[in-house]
């Protein structure tokens, strides 16, 4: 059937949604697939609807395109779409929602406070120490995010997550190693793919050190004990099912240097697609293409 691949979007992370999407495009392409790019920032959900596609594949990032939104239209449309439904997509895009049913579920992620205003910053470097992580909870690819090393540091990392958000999230810092892992599928059928280590320079995976240099390495599996190893999967697919999450997705996961014990950061329910993406990479390592892995995907397309 009549697939459109949905990319760009309105969110912050619109420029590396048209990397995803293109790539998806292309590679669906390849292997005879009716394909169709579908800009969704620049035409409506009517024009959407009109292209009768039988089924989606959402290369889009962020607000709009991974937060449940857009899953609920296709919902009402009757469009088959590629990835978690509403709920999983809505809570995932939440760090602080995540972290919540994550806790009930007794799956460690760092220590944390939500602000809604400046008046307890003093407060929270009390509780959290120094140094501190302070993200919008909303945003990825690591918009928005500041450590904050020096106190004085807080209200300006502060400002920074608050223009972008309703809240900010403070995040213990965890001292140590950086990892994702990749899932495929659903429920009791959810997998992982190998974990890869994240090792960018001075500990600095953001924006450009995720899409636009050649300075980070990659280690897919990484260097590291295989109790530990399995434990990692093991954990990330426990909170990928404990969000409802669907289809694919990408947990990431730290694991603190003195102790070796990990903690979850969060879930992204719609990841980077890019010649430098994470999920391909782990794909790769276990002998899936890049072509099959957009194939593999869209056959999980369900409303
Ligand atoms: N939020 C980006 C696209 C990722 O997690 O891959
Ligand atoms: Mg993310």
């Amino acid at each position: 059937g009549k697939v459109g691949v949905l990319f760009g979007g309105r969110s912050a992370e619109r420029e590396v949604s048209l990397m995803s999407g293109s790539g998806v495009l292309a590679a669906l392409l390849s292997r005879g697939v009716d394909a169709h790019g579908f800009d969704t920032g620049e035409r409506s959900l009517a024009e959407l609807a009109a292209e009768r596609f039988d089924r989606v594949f959402i290369a889009l990032h962020g607000r709009y395109g991974e937060d449940g939104s857009l899953q609920g239209a296709l919902e009402q449309l009757g469009i088959p779409y590629t990835g978690s439904g509403v709920m999983a997509c809505a809570i995932g895009m939440d760090k602080v929602y995540t972290k919540l049913i994550w806790l009930m579920h007794k799956l460690p992620t760092p220590n944390y406070a939500v602000l809604d205003d400046q008046s307890d910053l003093a407060k929270v470097v009390q509780q959290l120490g120094l140094p501190l992580i302070v993200k919008p909870p909303h945003e990825g690819s690591s918009i928005g995010i500041t450590t904050v090393r020096a106190a004085e540091d807080f209200k300006a990392a502060y400002d920074v997550a608050a223009g972008l958000d309703d809240a900010v999230l403070a995040e213990e810092f965890v001292q140590g190693r950086e990892f994702t892992v990749a899932i495929l599928g659903h429920g009791a059928g959810a997998r992982a793919l190998p974990p890869i280590e994240i090792v960018a320079p001075q500990g600095n995976y953001d924006y450009q050190n995720k899409y636009f240099t050649d300075v980070t390495q990659y280690f897919c599996p990484p260097q590291l004990d295989e109790a530990i190893l399995a434990d990692m999967s093991r954990i990330a697919v426990e909170a990928y099912r404990a969000l409802g999450c669907e289809g694919w997705g990408r947990v990431d996961v730290l694991m603190r240097e003195s102790d070796s014990k990990l903690f979850l950061l969060e879930v992204n329910t719609s990841p980077g697609m890019t010649s430098h993406s994470l999920v391909p990479m782990a794909a790769r390592a276990v002998g899936i293409s890049y072509e099959d892995l957009c194939l593999e995907i869209v056959a999980t397309a369900r409303l």
